[in-house]
């Protein structure tokens, strides 16, 4: 670490990596880039460019990277959900602190291998369960914490992902069949039991059950008539889910998430093209998706406390979570998108609003998850500069905790049982 800067290694420059790369345009003085791995050409030199890194430290391939002695204090690495074992067991036992994206891996045994590894190193490993960093969360967390609502006696947690949001990843796109990516509780609700963890600390999950399945988005629910692409269907303007609806964004002029996944350079040319032969074009009953778009996980704490989950794609709001927590004191009631955590008080009949204000910082290319990446990212660099891990609300013991209840979540699902994870 030169003069209190952290230096950094990206590891995967997609959507998720370019983001992280932000921080150091934002904060010089905090953090510098100073190596690039990305099999892309384009996502690749736009990091090298931006960050002036040197030829020798840019790679095609992380693997050339991990050959060399370690060169940064610590790695970012967001390669997708199957490419991220590999690399953070490789960087962590060079020495480097990672931030890793969730998930940490996609098997019980490769989490734990990472966890293990980046103890035995002495490695900061910051999971990027973004959702811990906001302030809703935090807030919540700190009413829990000061027994504000006494003990908590059950939580409802509903994520809805919002149909349009769910058509896009988990249908058409990059996490739409667990093979090539996970399930949908471990690709986009590992935040939401993570979140529940982090709520409940202090007792552990004993038994969790769990119902889901792939109800809508199946071959036998394609209406007569339509075709196998958007662009040349004769439902589009009916369909809520056409893919006309990415040349709309275009045409909005948003050319960030979602149409910059269709093309690194999303101008109508592009997205047109991208429609007419790529995966995003595809109509939503003619894909080869397989992961579920509906599921509910039921958990019982070793404290007789209560949880329940519910992952649903259609929804109008994307992501925007919904909970309610019933103490023995009082409640919490909040929705995500109203800075807002309202606060009942059995004892003097008082509800209490707790407010926030969202967008009083420069969150640059890290304004995701309304800042909550940004924050991710700095208490990330902060642990890793001040070697102090309390910084880090999302470290190895708890995530690893809540990647196994997914994995023990599914496990009930698929097997139709009740499932007693061993958290130990
Ligand atoms: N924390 C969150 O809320 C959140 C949100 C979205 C996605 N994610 C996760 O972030 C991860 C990345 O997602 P994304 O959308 O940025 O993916 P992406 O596909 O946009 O980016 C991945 C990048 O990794 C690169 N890559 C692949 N193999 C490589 C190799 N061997 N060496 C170097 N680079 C390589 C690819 O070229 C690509 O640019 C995923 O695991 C995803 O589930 C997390």
């Amino acid at each position: 670490m030169s003069k209190g800067v952290v230096t950094c290694l990206i590891i995967g420059a997609g959507q998720r990596g370019y983001a992280y790369s932000d921080f150091a345009r934002l904060h010089p003085d905090k953090l510098k880039i100073v190596g690039i791995a990305d099999k892309n050409e384009l996502r690749r030199n736009r990091v090298k460019d931006e960050a002036n890194i040197s030829q020798q430290y840019t790679f095609t391939d992380w693997k050339d990277a991990a050959k060399l002695d370690r060169f940064a204090d610590c790695a970012v690495i967001s390669t997708q959900d199957r490419e991220h074992k590999e690399p953070a067991i490789a960087f962590a036992s060079k020495g480097y602190h990672i931030l890793l994206e969730k998930p940490m891996a996609v098997t019980e045994a490769d989490c734990k291998e990472i966890v293990k590894t980046c103890k035995e190193n002495n490695i900061n490993l910051t999971v990027c369960h973004v959702m811990r960093y906001t302030p809703e969360a935090r807030k919540i967390k700190e009413l829990i914490s000061n027994g504000s609502i006494g003990e908590v006696v059950n939580i409802q947690l509903i994520e809805p992902v919002g149909s349009f949001h769910f058509s896009h990843s988990y249908v058409r796109g990059n996490w739409r069949r667990e093979e090539l990516s996970s399930c949908s509780l471990l690709a986009k609700s590992c935040h939401d039991i993570d979140l529940i963890v982090d709520w409940m600390e202090g007792t552990k999950c004993k038994a969790v059950s769990s119902f889901g399945s792939l109800k809508h988005f199946r071959k036998e629910n394609k209406p007569e008539g339509a075709s196998d692409r958007c662009l040349s269907c004769h439902l589009k303007n009916s369909c809520p889910y056409s893919a006309v609806a990415y040349l709309d964004e275009v045409k909005s002029f948003n050319t960030g998430w979602p149409v910059s996944v269709l093309s690194d350079n999303p101008d109508i040319e592009n997205i047109t093209e991208a429609l007419k032969t790529g995966p995003y074009g595809r109509c939503v009953y003619s894909c080869d998706n397989d992961v579920v778009d509906n599921q509910v996980v039921n958990m019982e704490f070793e404290n007789g406390s209560t949880a329940s989950f519910t992952m649903v794609a259609f929804t109008k709001k994307t992501c925007v979570r919904e909970v309610k927590i019933f103490g023995t004191k009082g409640e919490i009631r909040c929705e995500f998108d109203e800075n807002l955590v309202k606060q009942a008080d059995f004892v003097s009949g008082q509800t209490y609003f707790h407010t926030f204000k969202r967008n009083g910082g420069n969150y640059g290319r890290l304004s995701g998850h309304g800042g909550a990446d940004y924050h991710t990212m700095k208490a990330f660099v902060d642990a890793v500069a001040e070697r102090d891990e309390s910084k880090n609300l999302s470290g190895p013991d708890q995530t690893l905790q809540s990647h196994l209840l997914v994995f023990a979540a599914e496990k009930s699902r698929l097997t139709k049982t009740t499932v007693y994870p061993q958290l130990n």
